[in-house]
């Protein structure tokens, strides 16, 4: 079963392969409504409403590599299958907006993951990269802003072990108050 967090590496990859150099990936738990969203924009090279249109059929891509592409029509599918769904905005020389929405309580729903190594391999693989996470659960919020730890960490490169496993602490830490101190 494809994770949540994979979802996100695969869209963050899409957007970084459009030229983006801001990401913000918004994750928001809803119990009152039993829905779970997922919401990721860029500001990269965007896509014409013709190829929006088209782009949840998996033998539409850009790619040179290969023939298929797969991150968009694996998550119309489980959005859909799972009482949800999933939108595209997107302008050209603008940016695009891809929200995926999934009922909470589905059997079938994907679960999130390892979020903390996701959120850990977006910042490590794209250094430049401005990202933003948020993370909501019902009135709890996490947000981490890349341009906020790079300022704070100074001349240390993210990559060092020691850096690494503070980040890691950091994230865990942050990720267990959102959960109201609970273990996920
Ligand atoms: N954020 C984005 N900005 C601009 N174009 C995008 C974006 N996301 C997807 N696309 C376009 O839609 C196509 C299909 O995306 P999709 O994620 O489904 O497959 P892929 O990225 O080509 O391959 P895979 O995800 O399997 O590695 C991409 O090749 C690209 O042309
Ligand atoms: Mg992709």
């Amino acid at each position: 079963m494809h994770e949540i967090s994979l979802h996100i590496l695969d869209l963050v990859e899409n957007s970084t392969g459009a030229g983006a150099n801001k990401v913000t990936v918004t994750l928001e738990e809803d119990s009152h409504h039993d829905e779970l969203r997922l919401c990721i924009t860029d500001n990269g090279r965007g896509m014409d409403a013709g190829l929006v249109a088209k782009v949840t059929d998996p033998f539409v891509t850009s790619r040179t590599t290969r023939k298929v592409g797969l991150g968009l029509p694996l998550m119309d599918m489980t959005t859909q299958l799972c009482g949800g769904y999933l939108r595209i905005d997107s302008a050209v020389g603008q940016g695009t907006k891809v929200e995926a929405s999934w009922k909470m309580s589905h059997l079938d729903r994907p679960p999130l993951g390892n979020l903390v190594a996701t959120v850990k391999a977006i910042l490590v693989t794209n250094p430049e990269l401005h990202f933003q996470y948020d993370h909501r659960v019902d009135d709890r919020s996490f947000t981490l802003d890349s341009g906020e730890i790079r300022a704070a960490l100074g001349d240390l490169p993210l990559t060092q072990p020691d850096v690494l496993d503070w980040l890691d602490q950091y994230l865990k830490e942050n990720l267990s108050i959102l959960y109201g101190g609970k273990a996920k």
